[in-house]
């Protein structure tokens, strides 16, 4: 690096450090403010609890499965489906259904039964047997134990809720954490996994090991020997979970309320967005590169931005515009000097594929002269202390309040907030802040915890609400979206979130730490969100804060072009970061993975539809394909893309190949079409041009590019496979289609038929077929010979095609 080079980058630190510290005398005061506040207010916790539930007095049979009385407590045991039970202890508070999605589940069969242990419930699929203590032992349909749980305990106006682990179970998901995949072996293998649930701003950079995050969910799946279960507990207050010799779960308050489910993963996640609401369709260009930096500050530095990416021939979706487009860092505001006709600008940038994103944090400015403030005082929309003063704290424009999301009545005012934004073009929005929180030298960085919320009526304080606040702001967000400009998808993405989030954003992994630690550190954290429900998700590309070299830069995004979301973004005291800033080689061998990724839109898309239908997050991780392979269950530097693609990303300097854990079956490199038998461990070649990338075998690969789509087949080892891709408008709310492909193995080799669903045109003018591990000899579609001069196969539309050849791989 020049030396000019080396003093600007310098200079713009210090000048991005200062503007930090511009921060400090706020969030002084704010810190002893909040201190003092919950000194006055935060009252002991009321109830003395108590240590077990005592004897079991009775048990009688209820609509959805029994109920049982305990001397000290009450328990019901409902069955919402074959494999998913809601469990309920009382006393407690009742929550409020934020994170519920779906509230009407039919009747299912199920049979209460005295047993020597106690009493015990049971559908066709799972037992679940009450102890007279209050223990819980869970079962599946062969008897095989899947968790056994102790008599929880009360303690003052909360629960503590313990489950015995197996030796060899792993523990994953608790929304966004930046620790390994499996929560239970953070360290060496060891069994000591703490997580803290409440949202928290994980300032500036963060890097391994850093906790809580910005989204926590009080949801993990269990995988052990027995097989494989889900625990989501419907408590938003702030909670203590333990991974070791035991599961324990401690809520400061609330009821113990919790949902049961068994299965495979995938039925797992099945069933939890099944209650917490599934993610829509995205549109399509969502899924296509995003370019952030905190530093745009003008139309013409956002229009060269997007004429870099033209002239490098980059594809591009979205420019993501940080809090420096706007007038004071006010929300809803763009500042009308430094972007003087937006309504055009975001039409010439429309006009080459590129979308505007505004971000938006929650925190309105505490001024008369903010129109924002007074109409939310005269709807008495903020949160307030209980001396009734307003809750404020320091943010990005100074002393803020903040709207009291949980009131339907504020989510309508706030809702109204978009349109003016949509009416200028404004494709979508970047939650930020939205903990909520507030800038601090010591303690939390959010609000009192006293602070009150109206909580759709029922009142509470920030204990409780805390954790849904940014799921709330996302709710209105849509809905304003929705409302507005209803012939369009939604897009938002929200830094803080809790259960359901995924009905109304993606997010992003936040302030990430520019190192290659870091950047293996995503693996798992957008692995452990997607298990979590929340399937778009990706981090900055880079890293926040800090300057990447070029070799880290560029394996970062290889990797990323994989993940749903793609985003470059950096800070404002980092160098502006592009794929172009290191020159080449790299700006080549970037390009070569964001056209990549461009070309396996169909796959990504077929994705995000399967998403929508099943929950099924398109990142998964590799125990995804055999979870009963314990290999499998702590890998976490790789992950699946679908169920085609295991992706394997570069996490070292230096390296320049690396080990890859095979699950089950045959698989072939994307790149050569070199074959490799599972379930072992191999040493594939990552130059600096590539990470290995492996095809499962018994996958149909959709490739796009322009009006051509190539299918690229890979044969099964035996029998039949299958594979979808969905088609639309790509926004909206129109027409569909899916075509399914089956592709059979035989002796003669490959039989491909197509079936065809929806009546939304077919997008493409050809098809093209690529077959891999055969040599083609003759093809026939729909009867007829195609000339054909090895592969790839030129195809009309057909509905049955025959490959004959010689396999490469025989079993
Ligand atoms: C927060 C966000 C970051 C953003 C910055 C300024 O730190 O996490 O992405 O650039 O605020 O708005």
């Amino acid at each position: 690096m020049n030396l000019f080079k080396q003093i600007s980058l310098k200079l713009k630190y210090f000048l991005g450090s200062l503007f930090y510290l511009g921060y400090a005398p706020q969030a002084f005061l704010y810190s002893r403010k909040r201190d003092c506040i919950e000194r006055q207010f935060l009252t002991p916790p009321a109830g003395e609890g108590f240590d077990s539930p005592g004897k079991l007095l009775q048990a009688e049979p209820a609509v959805r499965g029994a109920h049982f009385y305990f001397e000290r407590a009450e328990l019901e045991v409902s069955f919402l489906a074959p494999d998913f039970v809601r469990v309920d202890w009382f006393p407690g508070i009742p929550p409020v259904p934020y994170g519920i999605c779906r509230h009407d589940w039919p009747e299912v069969e199920k049979a209460l039964e005295k047993t020597d242990e106690g009493w015990s419930v049971s559908s066709e699929s799972l037992k679940v047997t009450v102890g007279v203590d209050g223990s819980l032992k869970w079962s599946d349909s062969a008897g095989v134990t899947l968790r056994e749980e102790l008599p929880p305990r009360r303690k003052n106006e909360g629960w503590v809720h313990q489950a015995r682990l197996r030796k060899e179970e792993s523990l994953y998901g608790l929304g966004e954490r930046a620790a390994p995949l499996d929560l239970r072996r953070p360290k060496d293998g060891r069994l000591e996994g703490k997580y803290r649930m409440w949202n928290f701003d994980a300032a500036g950079k963060y890097g391994p090991g850093s906790d809580p995050m910005y989204i926590c969910i009080p949801v993990y799946l269990g995988l052990h020997e027995g097989g494989s279960y889900l625990v989501f507990y419907e408590n938003s207050f702030e909670a203590y979970f333990t991974f070791g010799e035991m599961a324990t779960a401690d809520f400061q308050g609330g009821g113990l309320r919790y949902y049961f489910a068994a299965g495979e993963p995938a039925q797992l996640l099945e069933r939890y967005t099944e209650l917490t609401g599934r993610p829509p369709l995205p549109p399509r260009w969502a899924l296509g590169y995003h370019q952030s930096h905190w530093g745009y500050r003008t139309e013409q530095a956002v229009r060269e931005e997007a004429q870099g990416f033209q002239s490098h021939n980059l594809p591009l979706s979205a420019i993501h515009l940080d809090i420096d487009c706007q007038v004071g860092f006010r929300a809803f505001t763009i500042d009308p000097d430094r972007f003087p006709n937006l309504g055009s600008f975001t039409q010439e940038l429309l006009a080459q594929g590129v979308r505007f994103i505004a971000i938006l944090n929650p925190g309105i400015k505490y001024s008369r002269q903010s129109n924002l403030f007074l109409e939310g005082q005269v709807l008495g929309g903020f949160c307030r202390l209980p001396n009734g003063e307003l809750a404020t704290g320091p943010v990005w424009p100074g002393w803020c309040v903040f709207p009291d999301f949980t009131n339907p009545a504020v989510r309508k005012w706030w809702s109204r907030q978009y349109q003016y934004l949509l009416d200028v073009g404004v494709a979508g929005f970047w939650h930020d802040m939205n903990e909520p929180a507030a800038f601090i030298l010591w303690g939390d960085r959010s609000l009192p915890k006293v602070t009150q919320h109206y909580m759709e009526g029922r009142g509470g304080d920030h204990r409780e609400a805390h954790n849904v606040y940014g799921l709330l702001q996302a709710q209105a967000a849509y809905e304003s979206l929705r409302n507005y400009r209803s012939h369009e998808r939604p897009f938002i993405v929200s830094r803080a979130g809790w259960a359901g989030l995924q009905r109304y954003a993606w997010t992003w992994t936040g302030d990430i730490e520019c190192t290659w630690a870091a950047l293996r550190q995503t693996v798992a954290t957008v692995v452990g969100l997607g298990l979590s429900g929340i399937p778009y998700s990706g981090p900055d590309i880079g890293g926040f804060q800090g300057n990447p070299e070029a070799e880290l830069y560029l394996r970062w995004c290889q990797m990323s072009s994989f993940l749903t979301f793609c985003r470059t973004h950096s800070s404002n005291n980092a160098e502006h970061r592009t794929p172009w800033t290191y020159g080449e080689p790299y700006l080549s061998l970037i390009r070569e993975f964001l056209q990549l990724r461009y070309r396996l839109m169909p796959y990504f898309y077929t994705l995000a539809w399967e998403a929508s239908q099943k929950g099924y997050p398109p990142v998964r991780p590799v125990f995804w394909r055999d979870s009963g392979d314990g290999a499998l269950w702590g890998v976490d530097d790789a992950f699946l893309l679908g169920d085609a693609l295991l992706v394997c990303p570069v996490l070292e300097p230096g390296a320049r190949s690396r080990k890859v854990t095979l699950p089950k079956g045959r698989w072939y490199s994307f790149w050569d079409g070199s074959v490799m038998e599972g379930s072992q461990q191999v040493e594939l070649e990552a130059p600096l041009e590539r990470i290995p990338l492996l095809v499962r075998a018994g996958s149909i690969l959709p490739v796009g590019e322009g009006e051509l789509l190539t299918l690229h087949l890979y044969p099964p080892v035996a029998g039949t496979c299958e594979a979808s891709v969905c088609s639309d408008a790509g926004d909206g709310y129109g027409e569909s289609r899916l075509d399914q492909f089956l592709l059979a193995r035989s002796e003669k080799g490959l039989e491909l038929s197509w079936n065809q669903e929806g009546n939304y045109p077919f997008p493409y003018k050809s098809v093209r077929l690529h077959p891999h591990g055969i040599v083609v000899q003759q093809v026939c579609a729909d009867g007829t010979e195609v000339v054909c001069q090895g592969q790839p196969v030129e195809c009309e539309r057909f509905q049955h095609v025959r490959i004959s050849g010689e396999f490469k791989n025989r079993c």
